[in-house]
This record gives structure tokens, C-alpha cells and sequence, in this order.
């Protein structure tokens, strides 16, 4: 058997076995969903616009079983409240505390939309850092929501599951966020990013053949916690939707790089700023996916980084670590950096040549520590699967 294919089905027997531990009985089946890393598109989704971001091989994985009731009982391998027991019949926005809200957000949802979500037990599991920046959230919700779609027959499209886990973040968890990270999750293929029309929802394979280029994507997690239910990135939200106002366009989608110069005169400066990232960083995205067409990856290095500073300096986003780790990753050898992600800490990304990889990586720990920061989790991503059904 091929590494991956072992590692899969270790990771699916894993699963199984902890669910069978607690809940003395086999599964009904084994569902996973991955984190993303967005290569380059930020804040630009809620905003109607184009994304391009792909899957990680880390992973939320659950394993359910549906019972005879309405109840559900709930466990993770992280967290310790233990073992939570729900009746899903009193299930509301305002009842649902800690990493449960992501499934029962989920069964919540569907239960809104009019899928009769039976009781279940579940087992999670996952390997995607929270607070990351890598949409560890949204692993938890996609892979919920396939395992209760599949389980409860309801036929749901995937791109119907994208809109029930952004309703759960939403409405549920209480942050503003569009649909990027669902999507990512719930469509990415291996070996392609996925660029997506957040207006059309129109979703494009986009290869981005890392390895035929001999290139890396270096992740730098900062472990710089954020969290969207506060209210920066509300605010940056708020901002983007004044702005649009008082342009008079449905939203900022609708503006040209070239109309920039005339809104400069009807804005306050900080409300332009932030439009002009939006802007820019939609012209960035259609820029870089003519590039991956056209040259492939070596060629897209300097719109990763133009975004970055786009993101530190119109819209606001960065930290002293994420500029750290874009700035010490140029000057090692990458290709381009960037923040990926709601911003606000997390994790960057840089694309360096796979030769120069052990020396950026020892240059991004040596200036963290020079700079007296915490010391950064960096690994390397490749385009990954979708979520999926894996036992
Ligand atoms: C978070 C949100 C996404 C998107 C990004 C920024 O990941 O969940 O919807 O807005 O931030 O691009």
C-alpha cells in the first residue's frame, strides 16, 4: 500500500476505534474534512469576490452513529468536558458552548432547512491547529455536515453543505464570515487550488503542481490566536459594506482598479484604504490564476507578497509576527509571502524553492527568537482532497 493510503486508513481506524472505546459499538462510518490554506484572496469573499485557496492534509475527522433517539452525545479528543449529552430537539444559537457548536451548529442548521437530523453519538478528531488561521473550524462543520447528509439521506449538493456551515459560523458560533473556508474544504481536489466566484459560487480547478516546479508552501504558524467572533474582523466587514454604500455598488466586486482614483475623493481615508485592498486584491487573484495557467506557480511569487503588504498596510490585518515571517522568508529565498487567512495572527505563508527549505526555515526561528516571540510551528502543504467519506 502506497504512505498515503496507510496513513488514511490508520487515521480511519483510529477514529473508529476511540468511537467504539466510548460508545461500545462500531460506527455507522467515518467521515473527514481538511483545513485550507488560501493562497491568495482575502476578505474578498464576503465582499462578492474571488478566492483561491486550497486543501491541507490536516484534517477534522468524525465518526457517528445515528441512534434510535433524539439525543446526541458528543466527545472530541481535545477539550475535557468529556462526554456532552444534547437533546436535539432544544437545540438553539444561544445553547450551544465550545467546539460542540460546530457539529451541533451543523445538525442545527440542517434542522432549519428541514433535514430531520436523527439523534446521533460522535467521535472528533482532528489535526488542523485552531487558531491558526488553517480553518480548523470549518473541517469540524464540513465533515459534520457530510456525515449527517449522507446518514440522514438528505441529498444535499456540496455546495448546499458550504451554505450550511457558513450558517453555523454565522449564526451559530456569531462570526461574519463568507464562504471561503467551507468551500476550500468542501471542494479543493489534489494537486489543484480552487478558484471560486463568490458571487456566481462558480468554483474552477486550478492545478498548482508544486513538486513539477520544485517549489514548497512553507506554512509559519505565529500561534498568534485570533478568533472572528470578536469584532475585528466585523469591523474590516462594516468597513467594506460603507464603503460599497456609499459607491453605490451592490458590492465591492463591482469596482475596477481604475475607478480607485475617483472613490479616493468620496471616501474617508481609512474606509478607501480598505476598499482599495479589497480592489486590488481581486485584480491579484485573477492575476495569479492567469499566471498558474500561463507559467505556473515559479511565476506567482510577487502577487503573494503585494497582497501581504496590501493586507498590513490598507486593510489592517498583520502583526509584528506574520510581518516577521514574510519579511525573513524574502529575504531567504522565497518566492513570495503572505498572511493567509482572517488575519489578525495566525498563520503566513511562503513559496520558496524545495532546495532552499531548511535554511528559510531556520532563519524564520532564528528572528523569532531574536525578536523574543513565540517560537513558530512551520511545516510544508501541498494541494490536498476534498472532504469525503473514508470509512
Ligand atoms: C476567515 C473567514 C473567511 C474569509 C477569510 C479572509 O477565514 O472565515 O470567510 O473571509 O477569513 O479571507
Amino acid at each position: 500500500m502506497a504512505n498515503g493510503k496507510r496513513d488514511q486508513a490508520k487515521v480511519t481506524a483510529d477514529a473508529a476505534a476511540r468511537f467504539a472505546e466510548v460508545f461500545r459499538a462500531a460506527p455507522d462510518g467515518v467521515w473527514q474534512a481538511p483545513g485550507r490554506v488560501n493562497l491568495i484572496g482575502e476578505h474578498t469573499d464576503y465582499n462578492e469576490g474571488f478566492v483561491l485557496p486550497f486543501a491541507i492534509g490536516h484534517t477534522a475527522r468524525v465518526a457517528v452513529r445515528l441512534r434510535e433517539d433524539s439525543t446526541a452525545r458528543l466527545i472530541s479528543s481535545y477539550g475535557d468536558e468529556g462526554l456532552v449529552t444534547v437533546d436535539l430537539t432544544r437545540l438553539a444559537p444561544s445553547n450551544m458552548q465550545g467546539w460542540t457548536a460546530y457539529p451541533l451548529g451543523v445538525a442545527w442548521v440542517l434542522g432549519q432547512q428541514g433535514v430531520r437530523v436523527p439523534g446521533f453519538d460522535l467521535f472528533l478528531d482532528s489535526s488542523v491547529p485552531t487558531g491558526a488561521g488553517l480553518s480548523s473550524s470549518a473541517a469540524i462543520e464540513c465533515a459534520v455536515a457530510l456525515a449527517l447528509n449522507d446518514l440522514a439521506g438528505a441529498a444535499l449538493s456540496r455546495e448546499e453543505l458550504v451554505l450550511v456551515g457558513q450558517r453555523a459560523e454565522n449564526e451559530v458560533v456569531g462570526a461574519p464570515t463568507g464562504i471561503l473556508d467551507q468551500s476550500a474544504s468542501l471542494l479543493s481536489t489534489e494537486g489543484h487550488a480552487v478558484f471560486l466566484d463568490c458571487r456566481s459560487r462558480q468554483a474552477e480547478q486550478v492545478p498548482f503542481d508544486l513538486a513539477g516546479s520544485q517549489l514548497v508552501v512553507l506554512v509559519v504558524d505565529t500561534r498568534v490566536s485570533h478568533a472572528h467572533a470578536t469584532g475585528d474582523y466585523a469591523a474590516r466587514r462594516a468597513s467594506c459594506e460603507l464603503g460599497a454604500e456609499v459607491l453605490g455598488v451592490p458590492a465591492l466586486r463591482d469596482l475596477r482598479v481604475d475607478e480607485l482614483a475617483e472613490a479616493a475623493g468620496l471616501l474617508d481615508d481609512e474606509t478607501f484604504r480598505r476598499v482599495r485592498h479589497i480592489v486590488t486584491e481581486n485584480d491579484r487573484v485573477l492575476c495569479t490564476v492567469a499566471a498558474l495557467a500561463e507559467q505556473g506557480p515559479t511565476a506567482v511569487g510577487e502577487l503573494l507578497t503585494a497582497s501581504h503588504l496590501s493586507m498590513r498596510d490598507d486593510f489592517e490585518i498583520s502583526c509584528p509576527e506574520l510581518d516577521l515571517a514574510v519579511e525573513t522568508a524574502l529575504a531567504n529565498g522565497a518566492l513570495g509571502a503572505r498572511m493567509t487567512g482572517g488575519g489578525f495572527g495566525g498563520s503566513a505563508i511562503a513559496l520558496i524553492p524545495a532546495a532552499t527549505e531548511a535554511g528559510t526555515r531556520q532563519a524564520i526561528l532564528t528572528a523569532f527568537r531574536h525578536a523574543g516571540f513565540r517560537e513558530p510551528d512551520i511545516f510544508a502543504v501541498t494541494p490536498a482532497a476534498g472532504a469525503g467519506r473514508i470509512g
